[in-house]
């Protein structure tokens, strides 16, 4: 129960692992205002909570929405002592040499103005809360190539150094900030990425969570809870010496190349191996 008499503001609050860290922050005594574009995800989750989780419909691209958020938050229960600015989708899914500015644009202002406006019309209500701390979503696709399209990975690596930047400038404040960097977890978003349609959604998940199984060291792939786990750590007073850090959750799949992990990968070096014994022979 780490998280008693505080308040906490969560988006992406409908699914996920905005979800997972909705139930999570309840469960340990914070009232939640839980914000998504999805008003029926959204009025579901509060529904199932005995008041401890109240919704508020807020679309993260709109910054005039994240202040009324921030504000309603404030309003509601006095101030704010944890925000976990997580919400996002996919966003334009062209390569760099093809995307169009407003793609672009998009993308950026879904996953990473969104992510320093809620850092932004957070803090004055968080100013002098014992304990304050915020955490954003950033991804392993902030660490380089090959987990994500373009515009995503630049938004979530500027999500990182935001936070960083956040921490430095939020510590006269006593104010902590610290990113997570979730790798392959199972949710809604690889569908959605795809569109896939809504009655074929529970057909494409199951065969994304068997992706998932085998796509890290650590089999199964991740769920929300164990990103939730990491939220509620860094959110608490636990975390107290903690700032401007990045944490990576990914079952280790940032460790290096599949053949380094996963004897039943076909291995270059074995290949190279291989190849250098017939050229010998
Ligand atoms: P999800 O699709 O299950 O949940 C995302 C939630 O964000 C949905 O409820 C959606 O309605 C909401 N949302 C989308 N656009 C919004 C907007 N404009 N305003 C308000 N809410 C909006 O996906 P998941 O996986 O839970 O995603 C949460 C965060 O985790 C995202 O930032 C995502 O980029 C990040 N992430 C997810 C990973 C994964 O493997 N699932 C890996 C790394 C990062």
């Amino acid at each position: 129960m780490r998280f008693v008499g505080k308040t906490a503001v969560v988006t992406g609050a409908a699914s996920g692992i905005g979800k997972a860290t909705c139930l999570r922050l309840a469960s340990e005594g914070a009232t939640v205002i839980a914000a998504d574009i999805d008003a029926a995800g959204g009025a579901e989750l509060a529904a199932t909570s005995n008041g401890k989780i109240i919704f508020k419909q807020t679309d993260v691209c709109d910054v005039t929405a994240i202040k009324a958020l921030m504000d309603f938050a404030a309003e509601t229960t006095g101030g704010i002592d944890v925000v976990f600015n997580n919400a996002g989708a996919a966003g334009d899914r062209a390569p760099i040499d093809e995307i169009d500015p407003e793609g672009w644009d998009r993308t950026m202002n879904l996953l990473l103005r969104s992510v320093a406006m809620g850092i932004r019309y957070a803090v004055p209500h968080m100013k002098g809360r014992a304990g304050a701390s915020i955490v954003n979503t950033a991804s392993v696709a902030s660490l380089g190539a090959g987990y994500s399209p373009s515009a995503y990975a630049v938004a979530k690596a500027g999500v990182l150094h935001l936070s960083k930047l956040a921490a430095a400038d939020l510590a006269r404040h006593d104010i902590r900030v610290n990113a997570i960097c979730p790798g392959f977890i199972k949710t809604n978003i690889f569908a959605s990425a795809l569109e896939v349609p809504d009655e074929k959604r529970d057909q494409a998940n199951v065969v994304i969570h068997e992706v998932a199984a085998h796509a890290q060291p650590v089999k199964g792939g991740g769920n929300p809870d164990d990103i939730a786990s990491m939220v509620a750590y860094l959110a608490s007073d636990e975390a107290r010496f903690i700032t401007g850090a990045h944490m990576v959750v990914d079952g280790g799949i940032t460790i290096g190349p599949r053949h380094s992990w996963d004897e039943n990968s076909p291995a270059m070096f074995d290949s190279l191996q291989n190849f250098i014994g017939s050229a010998q022979g």
